[in-house]
């Protein structure tokens, strides 16, 4: 696992409600979202044909639209909302409060990478 941010509080100010975030974690390219619901991770190239996700939009439906044509990618099963293309990869988010919020190098998908805020 690594370390992303130390506390959930830097992680809101770093990636506040309704953004996305670029990060690269062990090389690979990854958005973060924080939604209403909490923290979301999940791979950075679109399904589709790999434009950035990191430059789309959240939806109040916990959805990420790619900017390029507009398919919205559910934030909890990674599934497109009309089925157009491969569902995007989650990554899980840990968070404990000696070690802040980690993610698990392990890609799955899809995923249900929730992290609730308190
Ligand atoms: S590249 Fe993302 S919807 Fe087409």
């Amino acid at each position: 696992m690594i370390k992303i941010f130390s506390s959930l509080e830097e992680a809101s100010n770093s990636i506040p409600v309704g953004s996305l975030r670029l990060l690269i974690i062990d090389g690979k390219k990854i958005t973060m979202a924080h939604s209403e619901d909490g923290f979301y991770a999940f791979e950075n190239e679109c399904p589709h044909q790999n434009e950035p996700l990191h430059k789309g939009t959240l939806t109040a439906f916990n959805e990420v639209v790619c900017r390029l044509h507009h398919y919205r990618f559910n934030l909890q099963t990674g599934m497109e909302a009309n089925n157009q293309c491969r569902p995007m990869s989650g990554y899980a988010i840990i968070v404990s409060f000696h070690t802040g919020l980690q993610v698990k190098s392990i890609m799955m998908q899809p995923a249900n990478n929730l992290i609730k805020r308190s």
